[in-house]
C-alpha cells in the first residue's frame, strides 16, 4: 500500500510530466494514468478503506491533495496550450460547415439558353458598346429625325451625341460595317430606356438581336430560323403566328406569337385568355439600312429579329413582376437552382 511519501513522489512526477506535455493528447494520457477510474491516485483513494484508521487520515489527505493538484495542473496546462495556439483546435469529428452553392441569375441562364439555340444553327456571337451614338442607335437604323423613340422620354442621353442604347439592334450596323457577307450573328446584351419602373417595364433590360445578310435571303429563311428556334426553345408542338408590324429598320416587319405553352392555346391567365404569347419582333432588313452601311440592296438581302430576354424569362417561369430580376433578393434567385 502506498504511503504519504509515495503519493508525494507520484504527485511530483505527474506535475513535471504535465509541465513538459506539448499536446492535449499528452495531457489526456497523464490524466488517464492518474485520475481515471483505474488511475494511480484514484486507486489509492479507493483503497483507503483497507488502511488502518491511523494511516487512513494522512494517506487520504495526501491522495486528495494530489488529486486536486494534478487536476488543476492539467486544466492550467490545457489553457496554456490552447492560448499559445501551438495545438490545433480542429475537431475532425464535428459536422462540416456547409457552403452554400451560388446560383446563376435567371436572366443569365435564359440569355445563354437563347444564344445556344442560335449558335447550334451556325450563328456567331457579336457584342457592341452599351454607350452608343445617336448614329448607330437611330440614324443608321432608318429612324426618321422626328421618330418618337428619339424623344427624351425613351432615351437616356449621356453627353452630346452619346446615349445608352435603347436596343441591341445598333450592333447590327457595327457588324455590317466590319464583316463581309455571308454574315450570320446574334448580339446579346443590356439595353436601357428612360421609363417609369413598374411591374411590367424596367429602365434596364436585356435583348438578343440576330440577323443574316447574304445574296438571295428571303422571308422564308426568316420563318425557317424562327420556327427552328421556337421548337428548340418551347417544344416541338409549338405553333407560330406572324403578325404584320412596323419597325423602322425592317420592311416588311412582323411580330411573332407562339401558342401559349401553358394552356396550349385554349386560353389561360398567362396568355390573358388570348391563347397566344408575343415573343419577338423580326423582318427583312430595310434596304435603307443596307445601303447606309455600304451594301448594294439589289445584291444583298437579309433578315433580322430581336428578342426581349426578360419577357421570355417571365413567361417561362411565370414571373409577374419584372422588378424581381433586379432586386437580387436571394430568396427569389435561389429558386432557379
Ligand atoms: N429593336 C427592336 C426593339 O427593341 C426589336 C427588333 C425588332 C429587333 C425587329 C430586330 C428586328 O432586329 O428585326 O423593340
Amino acid at each position: 500500500m502506498a504511503g504519504v511519501s509515495d503519493i508525494e513522489k507520484m504527485l511530483a512526477e505527474a506535475i513535471s510530466a504535465i509541465a513538459s506535455a506539448s499536446s492535449l493528447q499528452a495531457l489526456d494520457d497523464i490524466r488517464i494514468r492518474n485520475l481515471s477510474r483505474k488511475g494511480r491516485i484514484t486507486s489509492i483513494l479507493k483503497s483507503l478503506k483497507d488502511l488502518p484508521l491511523e494511516e487512513r487520515k494522512d494517506v487520504g489527505a495526501a491522495a486528495n491533495k494530489a488529486r486536486v493538484a494534478v487536476d488543476q495542473a492539467i486544466k492550467d496546462a490545457r489553457d496554456r496550450l490552447m492560448a499559445s495556439k501551438t495545438v490545433s483546435t480542429l475537431d475532425p469529428t464535428l459536422p462540416g460547415i456547409r457552403n452554400e452553392i451560388g446560383t446563376r441569375h435567371p436572366i443569365t441562364s435564359v440569355m445563354d439558353r437563347l444564344c445556344q439555340s442560335f449558335i447550334r444553327m451556325g450563328f456567331a456571337v457579336a457584342k457592341g458598346p452599351d454607350v452608343e451614338t445617336d448614329y448607330y442607335n437611330f440614324e443608321a437604323l432608318n429612324f426618321p429625325e422626328d421618330h418618337p423613340a428619339r424623344d427624351m422620354q425613351d432615351t437616356f442621353y449621356v453627353e452630346g451625341e452619346k446615349l445608352l442604347r435603347t436596343h441591341t439592334t445598333p450592333v447590327q450596323v457595327r457588324v455590317l460595317e466590319t464583316q463581309q457577307p455571308p454574315i450570320k450573328v446574334i448580339m446579346p446584351g443590356k439595353t436601357y430606356r428612360n421609363e417609369t419602373v413598374s411591374a411590367r417595364s424596367h429602365c434596364i433590360f436585356h435583348q438578343v438581336d440576330g440577323f443574316l445578310v447574304d445574296q438571295g435571303v428571303t422571308m422564308a429563311d426568316l420563318k425557317g430560323v424562327i420556327y427552328a428556334f421556337c421548337r428548340d426553345f418551347f417544344g416541338d408542338d409549338v405553333r407560330l403566328k406572324f403578325r404584320t408590324s412596323f419597325f423602322p429598320f425592317t420592311e416588311p416587319s412582323a411580330e411573332v406569337d407562339i401558342s401559349c405553352f401553358l394552356c396550349k392555346g385554349k386560353g389561360c391567365p398567362l396568355c390573358k385568355h388570348y391563347g397566344w404569347l408575343e415573343i419577338l419582333g423580326c423582318g427583312m432588313i430595310d434596304p435603307n439600312v443596307l445601303s447606309h452601311a455600304g451594301y448594294d440592296p439589289e445584291k444583298y438581302t437579309g433578315y433580322a429579329f430581336g428578342i426581349g430576354v426578360e419577357r421570355i424569362a417571365m413567361l417561362k417561369y411565370g414571373i409577374t413582376d419584372i422588378r424581381l430580376f433586379y432586386e437580387n433578393d436571394v430568396r427569389f434567385i435561389r429558386q432557379f437552382k
